[in-house]
This record gives C-alpha cells, sequence and structure tokens, in this order.
C-alpha cells in the first residue's frame, strides 16, 4: 500500500514537471544561420491545468567546434549568453501554444560549424512554488560560405 502510494505520488509529481517543460517552437532544429545575423527564437510553454510561475530563461548559443553537437553534452553549457532575463509567454494564435519570441544575433566571430542552441528555463511549480530547472536545446548550421 505504501508503496502504491509512493508510486502514485511519483507518477503525478513527474507528469506534472512535464507537463511544465518548455519547447523551441523556432527556428527549426537544423535551420542554417549566418554570423551576425538576428534570429527570432519563439520559445513555447504549452497550456497546463497545473500552477506554474514563470520566472526567468537564459538563451545561449555553444559553438560546437569540429565535433557534432550530438558528442557534446550541451545540456551543461550555454556558451554566449546572448539573452537573459524575465519569461513572459502568452497565448497570442489560437493554433499556438503561449510563446515569448526572443531577437537574438549570432556572434559575428562564429566559424562554420554545427552550434547548440539552448534555452534554460526556471519556473515555479505548484502550490509549494517548487523550484524546478530545465534546459531545452536543438541544433543549428552555421555553413561555410562560398
Ligand atoms: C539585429 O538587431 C539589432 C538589435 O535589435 C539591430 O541593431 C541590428 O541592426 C539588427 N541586425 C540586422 C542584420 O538586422
Ligand atoms: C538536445 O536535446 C535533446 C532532447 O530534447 C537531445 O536528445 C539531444 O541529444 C540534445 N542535443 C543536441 C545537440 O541537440
Amino acid at each position: 500500500m505504501q508503496l502504491l502510494l509512493t508510486l502514485a505520488w511519483l507518477a503525478a509529481f513527474v507528469s506534472s514537471v512535464l507537463a511544465q517543460r518548455i519547447a523551441i517552437g523556432a527556428p527549426a532544429e537544423w535551420t542554417n544561420v549566418k554570423p551576425g545575423q538576428n534570429i527570432t527564437v519563439r520559445v513555447d510553454r504549452p497550456n497546463t491545468l497545473s500552477s506554474s510561475q514563470e520566472v526567468a530563461i537564459a538563451i545561449g548559443l555553444w559553438p560546437c567546434g569540429s565535433t557534432a553537437c550530438s558528442n557534446i553534452d550541451v545540456q551543461e553549457v550555454l556558451g554566449n549568453v546572448l539573452y537573459s532575463g524575465p519569461y513572459a509567454p502568452k497565448l497570442v494564435s489560437p493554433g499556438l501554444p503561449p510563446f515569448q519570441n526572443f531577437i537574438v544575433t549570432v556572434p559575428v566571430h562564429f566559424q562554420p560549424q554545427e552550434v547548440s542552441l539552448s534555452v534554460a528555463h526556471f519556473s515555479l511549480i505548484g502550490a509549494g512554488f517548487e523550484p524546478f530547472l530545465e534546459v531545452a536545446n536543438i541544433t543549428l548550421i552555421i555553413p561555410k560560405a562560398n
């Protein structure tokens, strides 16, 4: 009985935490970007029934160098921090989850390579305002200039 209760509690906890996750709505994974280019990063926060209070995000670009970004634990590095501050997603269009757009600039000194775009997200969950931290990431490409 005790075990069942614990499992039920864990399941409820895990699903409430999963439900609070953000997603990078744009750009799409594997998008080509240029050094110096402004890109719009759309940070989605799907609507959930469980309550949460948004605190902040930080957006970083990590140059993966001569290796593929998938060989790097990109959750541990933000690299060049292009934005850090408040996050206030809003429901703007019925077909999309609540989101906020951030315009960030690809550092001009970046060489052709794979770069990892990571968004670190901090929020407070539930009646007890439990601290929650996660990192979402996608890989972008800086192609060789011809
Ligand atoms: C990128 O955004 C910055 C800051 O908003 C602006 O000053 C700059 O002109 C933009 N650059 C391009 C290429 O649009
Ligand atoms: C990014 O995050 C996903 C999980 O959403 C993970 O599978 C992937 O390996 C991560 N790394 C890169 C470079 O995309």
